[in-house]
């Protein structure tokens, strides 16, 4: 089988966590390492949160790369609680042995990029991707494809316009859709569609293995944010929407797009704008519209089983 080579951006996060192991779990990817950024939780919890993924997937051999620690547009602002204080629900972890590399995630990628195909799989902010486009302009023309977990067309969760990951860098947004990339954007409209509830939370319990057993301690306050947030406690999964994109291509309804962003505006700052293009094909922009929920349960059950 032809393995994917992938490098995971993120800034973990609960989601990002299933996300991650999803992406360690699943033998159509070759990861090649985990990039960070600030996002959830500001840049050192970012990059400790994947030390500690990396541990507890038994993968030490990939590497974490520590990326930008601040937006282009401006200071920081983080997830509050959603993914507890530390970014992975707080639990009570060793102090991982994994290191991270010296080199920084935006100089990781580029060297990546031009010694191989490489997909890009964003579930954070875009801040090290716009500044991997900006310092190393030449690298669109090289790399495979991007799929960014980001942005909403009906209703974002941070304003009522702006979805987390744009709102945090919407400049840098920007600059990633305005790239002659090919990007596949997988939205909330989308990511709204893929949850887990409390019976996959048991079912990851009575697996037995140590990262069922952690993600579902980690995802216990995370259901109980979508209680408070959403009146239920379904867990939405964003991240790993990204991730499956990748892994099973045509799963997930895609349309071509054209993108905007709001990069000013009292009330609409970090929203984004879908025209949908619905008779081309051509272009480098898709937006994820549709996915079945029950054969990506399954498909995450079996593979998370895999890992002890
Ligand atoms: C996105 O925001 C973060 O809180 C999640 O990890 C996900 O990447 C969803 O809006
Ligand atoms: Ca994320």
């Amino acid at each position: 089988m032809a393995r994917t080579r992938v490098v995971i951006d993120t800034d973990p996060g609960v989601d990002d966590a299933v996300a991650i192991m999803l992406a360690l779990a699943s033998p159509e990817l070759d990861v090649v390492g985990i990039t960070t950024v600030v996002g959830n939780v500001e840049l050192e919890k970012t990059t400790l949160n994947a030390r500690r993924l990396v541990e507890l997937a038994q993968r030490p051999e990939i590497p974490v790369l520590r990326g930008c620690a601040s937006p282009l547009g401006g200071p920081a602002g983080t997830a509050g609680e959603v993914h507890g204080r530390d970014g992975l629900g707080d639990l009570v972890w060793d102090e991982p042995t994994v290191g991270e590399g010296s080199e920084h995630a935006v100089e990781f990628l580029y060297r990546q990029a031009t010694s191989g195909p490489l997909t890009i799989i964003a579930i954070g902010p875009l801040t090290n991707i716009a500044t991997l486009l900006e310092q190393h302009p030449d690298v669109a023309g090289l790399l495979e494809r991007i799929v960014v977990m980001g942005g909403a067309s009906f209703e974002g969760n941070v304003t009522p316009a702006a979805e987390f990951n744009i709102w945090v860098d919407p400049e840098a947004a920007a600059v990633v859709f305005g790239s002659s990339c090919r990007i596949d954007i997988m939205p909330l409209d989308l990511t709204h569609q893929a949850f887990l509830d409390d019976d996959d939370l048991a079912r990851l319990r009575a697996g037995g293995t140590t990262v069922g057993q952690r993600l579902a301690d980690m995802l216990e306050p995370y259901a109980d944010f979508h209680m408070s947030w959403n009146g239920n406690r379904n867990l939405i999964m964003h991240d790993a929407m990204a991730v499956y994109e990748v892994i099973s291509p045509n799963a997930i309804t895609k349309q071509p797009v054209k993108v905007q962003v709001e990069t000013g505006g009292t009330f609409a700052r970090g929203a984004t704008f879908f025209t949908r293009t619905r008779r081309s094909t051509s272009g480098n922009l898709r937006v994820g519209t549709q996915v079945e929920n029950d054969a990506f349960r399954v498909l995450l059950h079996e593979r998370l089983a895999t890992l002890s």
